[in-house]
């Protein structure tokens, strides 16, 4: 066993060697990050997770111990003794915390060896992502990813101290559960002792922390992982964490307050940023008619406009016989539209198509590259600045007073670009706000460093399913609905608000919960609008309406992405960089090469079989 670990010990961290410690005799250990042989003596950069600090091998010191050093390579674990000495002048590291000082070393131990990694580890590396995941023990040794993981400690730590300031407590729920509603797929683990019988891995505690507040236990909160067999994307892991919190006799303002403190406190200590609270609050109806999204990104400055009445009787079928049929004609109107290109345009009309839109209108408001459609008058009178010249696949379509109205409602200038959709209100604002979205990225509009935070509130209770022909919750079967929605139950369900709500921040979600419903009568009613039988109902959650019927409180809550948090928290694109070991999109664990074949003897256990 080696002196320096088992007697000696470390004496500090490398990174946070100063001119403060001048002369202090130290004791590091950590990784080579680079060796450089350098008039003869050796330069090593040791690395820790909290920096690097250079030390120098002097064979004037060292003695017959130098030799062996020159076998010291990348990735080698070492221990070194040493003096904390000031580098000589003009020697120093400005980039580096510690580059003023360096340690000259008397005594060192290799601790262990290292073949040459895969990829760099000291640089920006430019490795696959299949390699860095293969290889994550080494990826995770990576300056960039140690930041990012030690930061996400602090986001979790920051959370608990919040969370059991204000009275929350944290308190474990099962892990091999049965399937909870929270829409996605369910992963399953098969019971050896009651063989055809199975466990489900918890989309949430959903079920759980309500009951606990059947309990009494008033106000609680977990930090979980939760499980969900979905198409993966940039912002969704299979196996993701919740901030997941619940608090009994609560409204729905108090549910919203309490997050925004502690969304505003995790930032605060994490970041030192300042968010403004409380949030601003924006109905879904707005939030879709305005952004086209559930979640908007408002720091892209480009909102939607409905133009039904403009087309109302338009002389162009397309859109007036879509008013007609109680569509909507939604417009999106973007800027820096200079560059684009019919090109561009047609690309964009194919991204409509493969959403689902049946097409898509554009223009573009220039002063040049007067299309063949417009007339002489057109022409003329845009010499004198009263008519704004368009390209457009459409406007040829539009009469001039529908041109001039949106000209005017829309406050047009040169350089604005237009994109229209006709379609039922829902998927023509989801069609424009995803090309919103999408055209931002391209045009590198919206970023900013600033957090944009809100609420979305008012959600419809009920999505109607095409699929399956039947409402399904919105969030989830337990959401509580507006009481003066109430009297819509057998006329107009789809009207009904809930009282759920979703955290938005810089377009993701980053956050959803509701007030629930804490009466028996009204949940039972609930299941009927959902077509979930009563027979279903008390097989699936039978034990929470069991519990409604025992002194359920008014209870509510919330869940936050502790993951997506991160993601913001570090201004990163892609889940996978947050989570120390994540699954691909292809829901695999390349380090581990899990999911994997399991031994026969196993699944005969199990009594299952797998055709071949
Ligand atoms: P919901 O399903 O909205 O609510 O989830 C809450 C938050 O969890 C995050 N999230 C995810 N993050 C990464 N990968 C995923 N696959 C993933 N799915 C969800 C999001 C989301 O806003 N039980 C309710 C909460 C409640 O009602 O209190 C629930 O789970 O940031």
């Amino acid at each position: 066993m080696s002196k320096f670990v088992v007697e000696k010990k470390r004496s500090h961290y490398c990174g946070v060697l100063t001119k403060k410690e001048e002369g202090k005799k130290v004791i590091l250990m950590g990784w080579v990050d680079v060796r450089r042989d350098h008039g003869g003596l050796i330069f090593v950069d040791l690395r820790d997770r909290t920096g690097l600090i250079q030390v120098v091998f002097d064979p004037a010191v060292l003695k017959e111990q130098f030799e062996p050093a020159k076998a010291i390579r990348s990735e080698f674990v070492l221990a070194v003794e040493g003096k904390v000495r000031r580098r000589p002048k003009g020697m120093e590291n400005k980039k580096l915390e510690t580059g003023e000082v360096e340690v000259l070393v008397g005594e060192y131990e290799v601790l262990n060896r290292s073949p040459t990694p895969p990829f760099e580890i000291s640089r920006e590396s430019d490795a696959s992502e299949d390699l860095r995941l293969k290889y994550r023990f080494l990826d995770l040794r990576r300056p960039d990813m140690q930041k990012i993981l030690q930061l996400r400690h602090h986001a979790a730590q920051s959370a608990r101290d919040f969370l059991s300031t204000n009275g929350f407590i944290e308190v474990e729920t099962p892990v091999l559960t049965r399937s909870t509603p929270e829409g996605a797929r369910d992963y399953l683990v098969p019971s050896r002792v009651q063989p055809g019988r199975f466990f489900a891995l918890p989309q949430s505690p959903q079920l759980f922390k309500q009951l606990l507040m059947v309990a009494g236990f008033d106000r609680y909160f977990q930090i979980v992982k939760c499980f969900r067999d979905e198409d993966l994307r940039a912002d969704r892991q299979p196996e993701f964490t919740q901030i997941d919190i619940e608090a009994s006799f609560v409204s729905r303002d108090d549910v919203l307050e309490f997050t925004e403190g502690l969304i505003a406190y995790i930032w605060k200590e994490v970041l030192g940023v300042k968010i403004k609270t409380p949030f601003e609050r924006l109905t879904y109806t707005e939030a879709m008619d305005r952004y086209g999204s559930d979640k908007p990104d408002r720091r892209i400055p480009w909102e939607l406009f409905e133009a039904s009445a403009v087309f109302k009787n338009s002389p162009f079928k397309v859109f007036s016989g879509a008013v007609a049929e109680g569509k909507v004609i939604k417009v999106l109107k973007f800027g820096s539209v200079e560059t684009f290109a019919r090109r561009d345009f047609d690309q964009l009309e194919e991204e409509a198509k493969r959403l689902g839109a049946k097409g898509l209108g554009w223009a573009k408001i220039t002063k040049e590259g007067w299309p063949h459609h417009l007339s002489a008058d057109d022409k003329s009178a845009s010499q004198t600045g009263q008519v704004v010249g368009w390209q457009s696949n459409i406007a040829k379509n539009f009469s001039e007073e529908e041109r001039a109205h949106l000209t005017k409602s829309l406050k047009l200038k040169e350089g604005d670009g237009l994109l229209f959709v006709a379609d039922r209100w829902q998927d023509a604002c989801n069609f424009l706000g995803t090309l919103r979205v999408q055209l931002a990225k391209k045009l590198k509009i919206g970023i900013s460093d600033k957090p944009d935070v809100l609420w979305v509130v008012d959600f419809p209770l009920l999505d109607w399913s095409k699929e399956e022909s039947r409402f399904v919750s919105m969030h989830h079967p337990f959401t509580a609905p507006h009481a003066e929605d109430l009297s819509l139950i057998d006329s107009d369900p789809g009207k009904i608000r809930s009282f759920g709500y979703d955290a938005v921040m810089n377009g993701y979600e980053i956050g959803g919960g509701s007030i629930r419903i804490h009466d028996r009568a009204l949940q039972t009613k609930i299941f009927e609008l959902l077509s979930i039988s009563s027979e279903d109902a008390q097989k699936r959650f039978g034990f929470l309406l069991s519990a409604l019927e025992y002194g359920a409180p008014p209870h509510g809550g919330i869940a936050l992405g502790l993951d997506r948090l991160v993601m913001l928290l570090t201004n990163t694109s892609s889940i996978r960089d947050v989570v120390a070991f994540p699954k691909t999109a292809s829901c695999s664990c390349l380090m581990t090469e899990a999911p994997a074949a399991v031994d026969p003897a196993q699944l005969k256990e199990l009594k299952i079989s797998i055709p071949s």
